[in-house]
């Protein structure tokens, strides 16, 4: 059975104190639920962010990482560092990631690997730019994506995978793509899934929908059948507003 879960990608917000404030106000706010929490605050937090939420139900999560185990990679954090502060998974091929940062599906084949073979959680993103989805080419456009980077895995490393679809138009810009756009993309990805290896491992894989999911918005996205949860930017910076989402579950 997949799991339902609802992270919140704080991306480069928060400091050391604003870190702390919002954690202690979403220790306050998140219920117990069956819904998997998790947030994602920047590196120079995770350490106080894991030792704050450690006896909690809210898991702290790393929003990048490098393939490399180690060396001379100025700037960068390996999947052995995360593990060593206790982090068990990571964000990987954020569009922001992609865009600023050039991140490849071939890169992200790398990261990918390197994170499960560290026996870490993988939160995948993926999903077409505005001009795509204009010219009908989110389809094969998501295809191509999750053929790149992640299918090459075993069946067993799936266990290990969780997807994000964000279409890039509706990230940050107030633009939600419909609950029915959400359930066609998460459906066909799915399928393909299905198609690539079975059906019983495609019903396994949660893929949560990321872009603008506001309280007001979140009941009706996660409603539908291939929706298993979200990934929230801006809603994930205030505390009422994320647990509001979790609740709408
Ligand atoms: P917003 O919720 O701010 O649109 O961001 C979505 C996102 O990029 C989560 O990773």
């Amino acid at each position: 059975m997949r799991k339902k879960i609802v992270a919140g990608n704080w991306k480069m917000n928060n400091d050391l104190a604003e870190t702390q404030a919002l954690i202690s106000d979403l220790k306050s706010s998140v219920p117990e639920t069956d819904v998997a929490v998790m947030i994602a605050p920047a590196f120079t937090n995770l350490y106080s962010a894991f030792q704050s939420l450690k006896d909690s139900n809210i898991e702290v999560i790393a929003q990048n990482m490098h393939q490399e185990s180690k060396g001379a990679y100025t700037g960068e954090v390996s999947a052995a560092m995360l593990k060593s502060i206790g982090v068990k998974t990571v964000i990987l091929g954020h569009s922001e990631r992609r865009e600023y940062f050039g991140e490849t599906d071939e890169l992200l084949a790398k990261k990918v690997d390197a994170a499960i073979a560290n026996g870490m959680k993988v939160i995948f993103c993926f999903g077409e730019l505005l001009e795509e989805r204009k010219s009908d080419k989110h389809f094969e456009v998501v295809k191509t994506q999750l053929k790149d980077a992640l299918f090459h895995l075993s069946e067993t490393a799936w266990e290990s995978i969780v997807l994000a679809y964000e279409p890039v138009w509706a990230i940050g810009t107030g633009e939600t793509a419909s609950p029915e756009q959400a359930q066609e993309i998460h459906a066909f990805v799915r399928n393909e899934i299905a198609d690539q290896y079975d059906q019983a491992l495609a019903d396994n894989v949660s893929i949560l929908y990321g872009g603008s999911v506001k309280p007001g918005n979140a009941a009706e996205i996660f409603g539908k059948p291939d929706v298993d949860g979200g990934l929230i930017g801006g809603a994930a910076l205030n505390a009422a507003d994320f647990t509001a989402i979790i609740t709408a579950f």
